[in-house]
């Protein structure tokens, strides 16, 4: 190639970028203002669904994945999620078997988060964020969604949300005016000054090519789509699909008013005003969550005072999950208190848990959103992380985590300044996401001398099985079981400080 249509090249690529990640940071705002609605957290369906995290780590290649779906109790759609999210293990496995041979300091990276929506008690959608990268790269994003008949189970394919095969021509014309349109929009502000008229001639035409390719009437263009509670059905472009790659996943909204001709009976029905029944108007009236102090202050005045006691403090990492309320029924037995870092991304949906760790007093503290290793994060990722696991236990249990435990316990210079916290390890690792031996769990965990910190896993059964006879153990030793707070409260705690106690 000579080297000036490089350049231009170059340049058309870098301002392709700029453009479509604004594009992307307007749309990103629009979908956060859906995504924690109090409506999500009070749904009352919403009790029902716990947690599924499967978590893997491999040593030698430094790979790690951690992957949480949704489990219903709804044997079919339950079955569906399940199997998804055992191939996206699979293909864990399988980039950590391509890496076996190759020395790098992080491996495999595999994320999987879900956001559901349940609409007027008739649809369930549920879409999987799988995260993959490999080797320390940038790594891909791709957006799996669902739709299932709350009733039947039955999943419900994009065809079937419309009444005639006439549907992706609508979408493509829709999807395609909409993104032009948007497009129009964002060269308003683009500054053009420092290319050539050719250059800004070209990049408009190659953005507007994407577009119309993207759009281009085909079901595989048209494979991601779901609604809001409104009727508005979202479209979900895959990365490169109608923008660069640097604007990640593209998301429409086509309002209801817009589409509703072409919707199915069934999707109409469902969307169609009706009278309020009375049901549904006292569930208007129920009153928000209030943000009085948390049950967490409230129920639990008597602090144990660990100058004077020999304690001892359990921690758990990466729930909720389906074990976690099994684990609070021994913790109560027990008469113990715990500490639990818990994900923002399972806190959110199984909030029923979460208030009963509170209301029980044991401590609630981040683990951050998403599982991400934070080393391989910026600045501005780590604050999203912590924010946002904030934000849904506020909403909650009316109060922010104080501590963090970072993932994997991995941590480096710039992590340290960044979180801005005190972050805090571990003196005793039992190794339970590496051995599901309860027997070795005991033993292990029973070893903790004073002041120690206990690290388990609340997602495997294993470990909460070991619980009942761990805590039986400690007290034969004369030791008190307190949370983390309580253990370190003599101390003065500092930002950014390591804290792995005993
Ligand atoms: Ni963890």
């Amino acid at each position: 190639m000579r080297r000036p249509f490089v350049i231009v090249l170059a340049l058309l690529l870098i301002i392709a970028a700029v453009v479509w990640q604004t594009l992307k940071s307007q749309s990103h705002d629009q979908e956060e203002k859906g995504s924690y609605t109090e409506e999500t957290l009070n749904n009352e369906t919403n009790q029902s669904v716990k947690v599924v995290t499967l978590e893997e780590r491999d040593e030698k290649t430094n790979s790690v994945s951690n992957i949480s779906y949704p489990k219903f109790g709804q044997d079919k759609i339950d079955a569906r999620l399940a199997l998804i999210s055992d191939d996206f293990l699979t293909r864990y496995k399988n980039a950590v078997t391509g890496l076996a041979d190759i020395q790098v300091s992080y491996g495999a990276d595999y994320v999987q988060k879900f956001e559901i929506t349940f609409i007027k008690d008739q649809l369930t959608i549920v879409s999987l964020e799988q995260y993959a990268s490999e080797g320390g790269g940038t790594g891909t994003d791709e957006l799996k969604t669902f739709i299932f008949n709350s009733h039947t189970q039955e999943e419900i394919t994009p065809a079937q949300l419309f009444k005639d095969e006439k549907y992706l021509d609508v979408l493509s014309k829709l999807s395609r005016e909409k993104l032009l349109a948007n497009f129009e929009k964002s060269l308003v502000d683009t500054d053009f000054s420092d290319s050539t008229p050719t250059a800004k001639e070209e990049f408009i035409d190659f953005s507007k090519k994407m577009i119309t390719d993207g759009t281009e009437p085909l079901a595989t263009n048209f494979s991601s789509l779901t609604l809001n509670e409104q009727g508005s059905l979202i479209i979900h472009f895959d990365k490169y699909q109608v923008a660069p790659g640097a604007s990640g996943l593209v998301t429409l909204e086509i309002p209801y008013q817009e589409i509703s001709s072409n919707f199915s009976d069934f999707i109409n029905q469902i969307f169609t005003p009706k009278q309020p029944t009375n049901k549904e108007k006292e569930s208007v009236k129920k009153p928000r969550l209030s943000h009085e102090p948390s049950a967490q202050t409230k129920d639990d005045t008597s602090k144990t005072d660990c100058q004077k006691h020999a304690c001892v403090a359990l921690t758990f990492d990466d729930g909720p999950s389906i074990h976690t309320d099994k684990l609070l029924d021994i913790l109560k037995e027990k008469g113990a208190h715990a500490t639990f870092f818990v994900l923002g991304k399972s806190a959110k949906y199984q909030t029923q848990t979460i208030k009963r760790m509170a209301q029980e007093g044991h401590e609630i503290e981040s683990h951050t959103f998403r599982h991400r290793d934070l080393r391989k994060l910026n600045q501005d990722e780590i604050a999203t992380e912590l924010r946002e696991t904030d934000e849904i236990l506020e909403k909650i249990i009316g109060r922010r985590s104080q501590f963090l435990r970072p993932p994997y316990g991995a941590v480096s210079d710039s992590v340290k300044s960044d979180v801005k916290r005190p972050l805090i390890l571990w003196s005793v690792d039992p190794l339970d996401w590496k051995d599901r031996n309860t027997d070795l769990i005991i033993e292990r965990m029973s070893t903790a001398k004073v002041g120690a910190i206990i690290l388990g896993h609340d997602i495997y059964d294993t470990t909460i099985e070991a619980i009942g006879p761990v805590i039986d153990n400690l007290r034969k030793k004369g030791y008190q079981l307190v949370t983390v707070e309580e253990l370190l409260s003599g101390h003065d705690l500092k930002a950014g400080q390591i804290y792995r106690h005993q």
